[in-house]
């Protein structure tokens, strides 16, 4: 019996000094530096908040769900550069650049996204 417990002791002895053993754990890496998605409308990532915010001046003729109403068609089925030609350019009574640069280029990549 003696020899069994002293059998148990040594094995939780070699067990808690592996324990005490780890490698202690490298160091937090520090927070990768994101870029934020606002800065990636290039490559077909867009800012949907912002979009959605910047499409409010769209919503009018549009629709709230881009199927178009009355005369202004649905702007579904589009690429993101068909929906930035069409807000530089303005086709028909649309207004040209009613948003621009950076914004512009996030709001065709959310759009041709729906
Ligand atoms: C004053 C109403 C009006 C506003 C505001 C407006 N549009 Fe338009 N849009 C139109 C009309 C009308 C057409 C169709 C023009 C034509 O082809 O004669 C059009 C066409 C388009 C087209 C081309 C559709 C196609 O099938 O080729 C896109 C894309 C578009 N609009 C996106 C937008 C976006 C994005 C905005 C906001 C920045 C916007 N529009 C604001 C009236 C509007």
């Amino acid at each position: 019996m003696k020899k069994l417990l002293t059998a148990l002791f040594g094995a939780a002895l070699i067990l808690g000094a592996c324990g005490g053993d780890e490698p202690t754990p490298a160091p937090a890496e520090p927070a990768p530096t994101e870029t934020p998605a606002t800065d990636e409308t290039a490559a077909g990532t867009y800012d949907a908040t912002r979009a959605q915010t910047a499409y409010q001046s769209c919503a009018g003729c549009h629709g709230g769900d881009l199927q178009g109403q009355g005369n202004n068609p649905a702007i579904t089925g589009l690429t993101a550069e068909e929906v930035l030609l069409a807000i530089q350019e303005g086709p028909g009574i649309m207004p040209p650049n009613m948003v621009t640069g950076e914004e512009a280029e996030n709001l065709a990549a959310w759009i041709a996204a729906q």
